[in-house]
């Protein structure tokens, strides 16, 4: 399994899940959930090559490594910490 967290809290994601199941319950706030509306921007504190790599939609909202949508993003394995 792999781990999202926060400072306080953390969530367990299945290997090479999507992480916006996790990101509601740690409190990130979704809108479209289609990758165009910016609202579930997360800063990756530690891990960002445990995510996968951006997607179309997150390069076009000008995300890079450390900046990603919530809603586009699967984890691979290992522990990802984010700030939101
Ligand atoms: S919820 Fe709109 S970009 Fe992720």
């Amino acid at each position: 399994m792999a781990k999202l967290k926060t400072d306080d809290t953390e969530v367990e994601v299945q290997d090479g899940g999507k992480i916006i199941e996790a990101c509601e319950t740690l409190g990130v706030p979704f809108g479209c959930e289609q990758g165009t509306c910016g609202t579930c921007q997360i800063e990756i504190a530690e891990g960002e090559d445990n995510l996968t790599e951006l997607s179309d939609a997150e390069e076009d909202m000008g995300m890079d490594k450390k900046n990603r949508l919530a809603c586009q993003c699967r984890i691979k394995e290992g522990t990802v910490k984010i700030i939101y």
